[in-house]
């Protein structure tokens, strides 16, 4: 064969091949750490949790845009089984969709059509919920490899088959004699999963870990607050946070879990972590009342192959009010004072905007998004928060300070978007105050209970409805456009309810947000205008995504109430979401033409009438005590529910001993969530809860709230 010819017959085989690939199904989740770097470029997918490593959670997509906008309608709908909170972005790699749900299922679907290709149930035992403090939620799970890889509520770490949805591998992340659980996404970098946890209301010590991807085997572990002092510390660095922390802390767990935020910086090659609260908040029962308490509340920069310390900025020191800084961080390259400045932008729980260097952690601004009325600035020179001395409720003589904002944050884990074109962050903003009551009583060996020091008790709303609409109306939700140089609002937009959706922006120049209220909208990312919207009958927590496939643009949203405020915010998020409460992933196209059934019967509040009144005012007040500290993060402040888990008021269980020992002693409900409390409460505290929760029975809720 001449060689001219030979090169002819090469050049055709691999034309053949070239050709063959390209119509060939491209291999199921085939994410290398290349493609990852580059999730930008690959403007059809959503790759990773905030859809590139920068965490940005923008899209390059403009086909759905104000000019077509008029013909957006929803493409598909998958109904999910559990009524509980549903927080998870989807994942979209060429066409296919994964997703998880409530108790850490994960489900594949084709993301044109939404029809399923595989289902995963990990099994998570009901009985792990009493762990959570914030409801049975996952916010999402990553593909990397052909492998889809999901943290479960019980602290295992599981790698599924990206084609069929069966473990390859799973391997246990936590030590399960402390409460710890996994709600957060996993993310990959560098061939290595890296997982944190929660627990920090119950009293746990917070920490991340990387896994090999391949294998499973644990690589190295980031501890975020030092352990027992009488112990080896683990490294240096926890030496030198030991000395900022007072007391006997680790007996609480200290806390500092890394529950949700992540982003990797591939040119610095940083880590970057978001750390929580303190476990428990109250910083006079965990550190004595002193120290910064490092790294409480902090941005933490680590080196993603050792797990390496390298920078900090604490954006609470020495936190006593649940101020986390788990927030969304973003990743941007912004122009200030005529420097293009290597930025990561947190809008944490404490109120304020951070711009931080990202290569050294040093504060550029901060400024309050939110009102606030615990700190009067930050110091540009410290980077500390400038303090109002009441703020720290266990030195006041009543132990007590109504702070803006509360533990939901002037902004929770919803994830905020920012759009490089217009230069604006938009963060789902809550605008509200809680009453911190210092809990003095609280001891580090109570189990299966909120263990923050804090009384909930206090939170319940009062009876006379001027001084409860006074309250109600002090607390709304609101899309917020934050300018992150000027460090000040371009726009807003008011929800009424607090617990709105994560946030998308596009180059189509819109921003997606669902709500509280149960609809999905499009606003003009420049002006905040309302260009479109569908209703969604139930309340939108999730944020939403967008993918192409074969030239159609969608926008996908999980759908479905829950997590902390759902569950435990009762009385203020009463009549602000739809019932029922109904699961579900949509999707959204540009001449969609699929429809959702006609909205469900409306349930209304059941009214059979309680049983009668037990008990003398010292064993109400008990039973008040000990319902804040084991009941009402899950069925509600002061004995209401919002409506995702049961009324208690209304059960006819408390007019019946037998069947509430049989539930909340014995367990019997254990499997769907309900913990058993026999070998935590005693008879009386137990009797004492069900005197207590029979008296609120008795205090009628305004009409118009339920
Ligand atoms: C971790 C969350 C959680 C905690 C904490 C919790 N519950 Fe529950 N509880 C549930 C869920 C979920 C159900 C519904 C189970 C089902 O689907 O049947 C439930 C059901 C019940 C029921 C049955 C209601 C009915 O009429 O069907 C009673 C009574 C009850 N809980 C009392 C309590 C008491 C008292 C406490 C505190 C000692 C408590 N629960 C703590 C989640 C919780």
């Amino acid at each position: 064969m001449k060689l001219s010819k030979a090169i002819g017959a090469l050049a055709c085989a691999l034309y053949f091949l070239a050709a063959v690939g390209i119509r060939a199904q491209p291999a199921p989740a085939n994410v290398s750490g290349d493609r990852l770097v580059h999730a930008d470029d690959d403007k059809n997918n959503w790759l990773t949790h905030g859809r590139t490593y920068g965490e940005e959670r923008f899209s390059p997509l403009d086909q759905i845009n104000p000019a077509s906008l008029d013909r957006l309608n929803l493409a598909w709908h998958a109904d999910l089984e559990t009524e509980r909170g549903q927080e998870a972005t989807p994942i979209v790699v060429d066409g296919v969709m994964y997703v998880s749900t409530a108790w850490s299922k994960v489900f594949a679907l084709d993301a044109a059509t939404g029809k399923q290709r595989w289902a995963y149930d990990p099994q998570v035992p009901g009985e792990w919920a009493v762990h959570a403090c914030c409801d049975v939620v996952n916010r999402g799970v990553a593909v990397y490899d052909g492998k889809v890889f999901i943290g479960t509520l019980d602290g295992r770490l599981i790698a599924l088959d990206s084609s069929t949805g069966t473990p390859v591998w799973e391997t246990l992340t936590i030590d399960r004699s402390y409460p710890y659980t996994i709600t957060g996404a996993p993310r990959v970098v560098k061939g290595k999963v890296l997982i944190g946890n929660g627990g920090a209301e119950m009293g746990v010590r917070g920490y991340i870990t990387a896994y090999d991807a391949a294998t499973g085997k644990q690589v190295w572990r980031f501890y975020t607050v030092p352990g027992d002092p009488s112990k080896p510390f683990e490294n240096p660095i926890m030496e030198i946070a030991a000395k900022t922390w007072s007391g006997q802390w680790w007996k609480f767990g200290g806390g500092g879990t890394v529950w949700d935020s992540m982003a990797y910086d591939s040119e610095l090659d940083l880590l970057y972590i978001g750390v929580g609260n303190g476990s428990p908040w109250n910083q006079k029962i965990r550190s004595d009342g002193k120290g910064d308490n490092l790294f409480l509340s902090s941005i933490v920069a680590l080196r993603p192959d050792t797990g390496e310390y390298v920078w900090h900025y604490q954006t609470t020191p020495g936190e006593s009010w649940d101020f986390t800084a788990t927030q969304h961080m973003i990743l941007a390259d912004l122009q200030i004072d005529g420097q293009t400045r290597k930025v990561l932008m947190q809008a944490p729980k404490n109120g304020f905007f951070y711009v931080l260097d990202r290569k050294n952690g040093k504060l550029i601004s901060a400024e309050n998004y939110v009102p606030i009325n615990w700190a009067t600035g930050v110091d540009k020179q410290t980077g500390r928060p400038i303090e109002e001395p009441q703020a720290r409720f266990a030195n006041n003589p009543n132990g007590l300070f109504v702070s803006m904002p509360g533990p939901t944050g002037g902004h929770n884990w919803q994830p905020m978007s920012f759009s490089p074109r217009l230069g604006l962050v938009y963060i789902p903003v809550v605008v509200s105050g809680f009453p911190y009551a210092a809990d003095a009583s609280m001891t580090a060996d109570r189990s299966q209970a909120f263990n923050a020091g804090v009384q909930f008790g206090a939170a319940v709303l009062p009876t006379d409805k001027k001084a409860r609409d006074a309250v109600k109306s002090s607390s709304f939700g609101e899309l917020l456009a934050w300018d992150p140089i000027r460090q000040k609002a371009a726009w807003s937009v008011r929800h009424p309810g607090i617990w709105n959706g994560g946030v998308l922006s596009t180059a189509g120049n819109l921003v997606f947000q669902g709500t509280q209220s149960g609809e999905i909208a499009a606003y003009d990312a420049a002006a905040g205008t309302k260009l479109w919207s569908r209703p969604t009958q139930s309340a939108v927590m999730a944020p939403p995504i967008t993918y192409a496939i074969d030239g159609e643009q969608y926008i996908a949203v999980l759908v479905g109430f829950g997590g902390a405020i759902g569950l435990t915010a009762g009385e203020m998020s009463l009549g602000t979401f739809p019932k029922p409460n109904k699961p579900r992933l949509l999707a959204f196209k540009i001449g969609g033409n699929d429809k959702l059934s006609p909205d469900a019967v409306v349930m209304t509040a059941p009214s059979n009438s309680p049983p009668p009144k037990m008990g003398d005012e010292k064993m109400i007040s008990m039973g008040n005590d000990a319902y804040h500290l084991y009941c009402g993060m899950c069925h509600g402040v002061g004995a209401v529910s919002g409506g995702v888990t049961p009324d208690l008021r209304h059960s006819k269980m408390i007019g019946d001993l037998d069947a509430f020992n049989a539930v909340v002693r014995e367990g019997v409900l254990s499997s769907r969530g309900m913990a058993a409390f026999g070998t935590v409460l005693t008879d009386s505290q137990t009797e004492a809860i069900r005197a207590y929760i029979i008296d609120r029975a008795y205090h009628p809720i305004p009409e118009d709230e339920n």
